[in-house]
């Protein structure tokens, strides 16, 4: 009887409470920029093989990107051979992995590095490989005798409908192998449209894939951004410590982005939490996109212990602007990241003003401003103070506000106007009446030739 209860806890367990990914994981994945190359005749540094995932986990090392906070190494599709073994195992393709994965994994562990492999929940990879149907608690043991710390289940096919059983009980085979293991699921990818339940994703994945694969273009990357600021189901809600939505890798130092371009995808991708899993070659990096890759305060604002998921508070035209709550916090209000992203893709920048109070910036202390990719210090604005941001084409500015403690300002004067900054500004909080003036709802876009409030 309590064997047999014994055996049966893997289904029954509720939850993941795996106690992993407590910030959004960072690390590299091989599929945007490898894809499923397995011809290592002709392609013997790009193919998927052994060869290419040592020699990344060298370059995460030895080019600082560890340091800088990246550490899982993860396989994707196309390293299975097509057959299992005869002990019903996964086995990876013999040529392009003669060592085995185990010793992939000791190799990456050495490293000092964690290491990540792909599956798939349905009967084969997207890629055609074997998938884990029929098999999961034997693969999610395989994976554990690897010792793998991180698994993308993708959903390839697959019966969607199943999914809510399915992918929550190999997470439960995953906990039951007794390895930590960080379990990405693409569940909710194989359901748009379909308003996947994001409670039970979120109860039993740490990360999951919302959205359509990302391409290497400036395209690509807006149409993900523009499917997170719709948020139809309701998923930057669920997000936090343990359980992040995944709008999929980081090309930077890829083929398709410009500069400012790589720093929209970065500063975007640090205000949605997101994992920051990049898939480009390390091997060949232009240091202006590593730099981007490595910026320590960007990678702060990501990894913020809060958690919380930007949201879109501002459109108008070409300009959107997103804010998302970071500590540290003063009197139950926090500081905050805000960026300024510009889609207008001609070819001079759009200055922006925008006031703290419209971004929800009120602490009468004030905050201090810090460009994030720059570095430079902005200096020090009140809540009716108004912020300018001159923002280049198709690109973004990132800023972090941290908050100030105590009163900065008189309390004598109840208003006073602040020449440099051309605004209002006031004295105590509790006591703000509307800001003097025309009644502007707090944002001010400027295009040359055109100048205005424009909402
Ligand atoms: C799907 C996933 C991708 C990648 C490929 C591999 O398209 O969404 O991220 O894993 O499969 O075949």
């Amino acid at each position: 009887m309590r064997l047999l209860l014994l055996l049966s806890i893997p289904v029954l367990v509720h939850g993941l409470e795996n106690g992993l990914a407590r910030t959004p994981p960072m690390g590299w994945m091989s599929w945007e920029r490898f894809r499923c190359n397995t011809d290592c005749q002709t392609y013997p540094q790009d193919c998927i093989s052994e060869r290419l995932f040592k020699e990344m986990a060298d370059m995460m090392v030895k080019e600082g990107y560890s340091d800088a906070g990246y550490e899982y190494i993860i396989i994707d599709d196309c390293w299975l051979d097509h057959k299992r073994g005869d002990d019903g195992k996964l086995k990876p393709d013999p040529t392009r992995f003669p060592s085995g994965i185990g010793a992939l994994s000791k190799y990456i562990h050495d490293q000092g590095l964690k290491f990540g492999i792909y599956e798939d929940y349905g009967n084969f990879t997207c890629g055609g490989y074997p998938g884990v149907l029929g098999h999961m608690q034997t693969d999610a043991n395989t994976f554990a005798e690897w010792e793998v710390d991180y698994v993308k289940l993708d959903g390839c096919y697959s019966d969607p409908s199943t999914m809510i059983q399915g992918y929550p009980q190999f997470g439960s085979y995953l906990n039951a192998s007794g390895r930590p293991m960080v379990y990405s699921c693409s569940w909710p990818a194989y359901m748009i449209n379909n308003h996947p339940n994001y409670s039970a994703i979120a109860e039993h994945c740490n990360l999951w894939r919302n959205f359509d694969d990302i391409a290497d273009s400036w395209d690509s990357v807006l149409s993900i951004i523009d499917f997170y600021t719709k948020n139809e189901d309701g998923f930057v809600e669920v997000a936090g410590p343990g359980k992040w939505n995944d709008p999929d890798m980081l090309i930077i130092g890829n083929f398709g982005l410009s500069l400012g371009q790589s720093e929209a995808q970065m500063g975007m991708w640090c205000l949605m939490a997101a994992p920051l899993i990049m898939s480009n070659d390390l091997r060949h990096m232009r240091p202006e996109f590593k730099a981007i890759l490595q910026n320590k305060e960007a990678i702060k604002i990501n990894q913020d212990p809060l958690g919380i998921q930007a949201k879109q508070v501002y459109k108008q035209n070409d300009i959107e602007i997103f804010a998302r709550p970071i500590m540290p916090s003063y009197q139950g209000k926090y500081s905050m990241a805000i960026g300024v992203l510009n889609r207008w893709a001609e070819g001079t920048p759009i200055r922006v003003q925008v006031s703290l109070k419209s971004l929800g910036l009120t602490n009468v202390g004030g905050y201090t401003a810090k460009d994030v990719f720059s570095g430079v210090p902005l200096g020090t604005f009140s809540p009716e103070d108004t912020i300018t941001l001159d923002v280049n084409p198709t690109s973004i500015r990132f800023i972090r506000l941290d908050i100030l403690s105590g009163i900065r300002y008189s309390t004598q004067e109840r208003w006073r106007w602040n020449a440099e900054n051309r605004a209002w500004m006031a004295t105590l909080e509790d006591s703000l009446p509307d800001q003097p003036g025309n009644g502007q709802k707090g944002v001010c876009v400027t295009k040359p030739g055109l100048t205005g409030w424009l909402n």
